[in-house]
C-alpha cells in the first residue's frame, strides 16, 4: 500500500527527540516496516513505550487448522450456512481450506474479539452481512457489507461488533497483500485504467490516543497463540505517517469492465498476494455481441485452484448446482469446469448480472480443514452430468 498518510500530530522530522510537555516525557516511535525495512513503513508516535510488556502466557489455539488434500480430485460446494455460528471475528474463524501461502477461513462472529496481533501476513477480509467497528493502532475504521478490509502484518487491533453479528470471510496470508502491479504507476499511483482508484479506500481519520494500564494482546506467531499484558494500551498513538496502513474498500466500488464477449478472470482481479489473487464479481451489464456466451465457457485453469465466495444475487451460470449466497465453490486445478446445464441458454436473454462473489485464485494446491469436508455438498461434483448419487 505505497499511497503516503498521514494522520494525528506528526513532527516535522523523523527521529528526533520529541518531548510530550507537561512531564510526560519523550515520545516514542515505533517504525512498522515491512520486508526488513526495504517496503512501506509507517512511523506511529506512543505517548508510551509499545514494548513495556509485564506478562506473557501461552494461549490454546481453538482452530483446528489441519488441512488435507481430496483424492479423487473432486470440484466442492461448501455451504457456510451450515458451519457453526457464534465466537469473536478472530478466534472464531473456521478454517476452511488453504495452503501454505494462505487459510480461507469463515466466521459468523457474535462477540467483540480481544486486541490481536498477527505477526504472520497480511488480513484480507471480506464482510459478508452485519457491520463492525475496526479499531487499530493507527485509528479506527467503520465497516459494513460489501467491504473488503486490509489488514497489514503486525497491525495491533480489534474488533467491535456493532449489535448484531457479523459475518466475515477472511484471507489470512504468509505474506504481504497489495494490488496487482499492472495497476500501478512505476511510484505507486493507481492508473486512469486501473478499476478503483486512491479516493476508494477508507483509511483511519484520527488516531485513537486510548488510556490504560494491564491491558491485554493475542499475538499470533509461528509458535501459535500467546497473551501479552502491556503496561499501557497499545493504542496510545497521537500521529503516524507512512505508506503502510489499515484500509477499507467497498467491494460496490470496482468498477467492472465488460465487453463484446466474455472478459477473462484477470479484469476482475483486485489484489495480489504471495501465491494467489483476489478478484471481485459485481453487479454488471452482461457482454453484448449478439451472440455472447455470457456466462463463462468451460476452462482449465491449469496453475489454479479456484475458489469462490457467492456473497449475494444471481449466480447464473450455477444456478442448477444448488449455489446460492453464501456458499463457497472450490474448483482445483484439473478439473475442467464450466456453466452447469442450461444456464448458457437462461443468460441468453439477460442484459445485466447482479452477482455479487469473491474469487480467490491460488497458485499452489488447497487443502480442505475436516469443517470444510462437514459442509461440503456431496451432490455438487456431479451436478454438471445430472447424474446425482
Ligand atoms: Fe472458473
Amino acid at each position: 500500500m505505497p499511497y503516503y498518510r498521514r494522520v494525528g500530530e506528526v513532527p516535522a522530522k523523523r527521529h528526533l527527540r520529541v518531548d510530550q510537555g507537561g512531564g510526560k516525557g519523550l515520545l516514542f516511535e515505533e517504525l512498522m516496516g515491512a520486508g526488513g525495512f526495504s517496503g512501506e513503513s509507517a512511523l506511529l508516535y506512543h505517548r508510551h513505550s509499545p514494548s513495556a510488556i509485564v506478562a506473557a502466557e501461552p494461549v490454546g489455539d481453538p482452530r483446528d487448522s489441519a488441512l488435507g488434500f481430496d483424492t479423487p480430485l473432486l470440484p466442492r460446494h461448501l455451504r457456510t450456512a451450515k458451519l457453526p455460528r457464534g465466537g469473536d471475528p478472530v478466534l472464531g474463524r473456521i478454517p476452511l481450506l488453504g495452503n501454505d501461502d494462505v487459510v480461507l477461513s469463515w466466521v459468523d462472529a457474535d462477540t467483540d474479539s480481544p486486541i490481536y496481533r498477527n505477526a504472520m501476513g497480511d488480513e484480507l477480509l471480506y464482510v459478508q452481512a452485519g457491520r463492525g467497528r475496526l479499531e487499530t493502532v493507527f485509528g479506527a475504521l467503520e465497516v459494513g457489507p460489501g467491504d473488503y478490509v486490509v489488514l497489514p502484518t503486525g497491525t495491533t487491533h480489534r474488533w467491535e461488533l456493532d449489535g448484531g453479528n457479523l459475518e466475515v470471510l477472511v484471507l489470512e496470508a504468509a505474506g504481504h497483500i497489495g494490488f496487482p502491479d499492472r495497476y500501478l504507476s512505476r511510484r505507486g499511483q493507481l492508473l486512469e485504467g486501473a478499476p478503483f482508484s486512491e479516493r476508494d479506500l477508507r483509511v483511519p481519520r484520527g488516531p485513537l490516543e486510548a488510556d490504560g494500564t494491564d491491558v491485554e494482546v493475542v499475538v499470533r506467531n509461528r509458535s501459535g497463540l500467546s497473551r501479552h499484558v502491556h503496561a499501557r494500551h497499545p493504542f496510545d498513538v497521537i500521529g503516524w505517517d507512512g505508506c503502510l496502513y489499515p484500509f477499507v474498500m467497498s467491494i460496490f466500488d470496482f468498477e467492472a469492465l465488460v465487453g463484446a464477449i466474455h472478459q477473462p478472470p484477470p479484469v476482475h482481479q483486485t489484489f495480489a498476494g504471495p501465491n494467489f489473487v483476489v478478484c471481485s464479481f459485481v453487479p454488471r451489464p452482461f457482454d453484448f455481441h449478439p451472440q455472447a456466451i455470457k456466462v463463462p465457457y468451460h476452462h482449465a485453469n491449469v496453475d489454479s485452484d479456484e475458489v469462490i465466495f457467492y456473497s449475494r444475487g444471481d449466480f447464473m451460470s450455477r444456478a442448477s448446482s444448488g449455489i446460492g449466497a453464501g456458499s463457497i465453490s472450490m474448483h482445483p486445478a484439473g478439473f475442467v469446469h464450466g456453466p452447469q446445464p442450461g444456464s448458457v441458454e437462461r443468460a441468453a436473454g439477460q442484459e445485466r448480472t447482479e452477482e455479487v462473489a469473491v474469487m480467490m485464485d491460488t497458485f499452489r494446491r488447497v487443502g480442505l480443514s475436516a469443517a470444510a469436508r462437514h459442509v461440503a455438498d456431496d451432490d455438487y461434483p456431479w451436478t454438471w452430468s445430472g447424474r446425482h448419487r
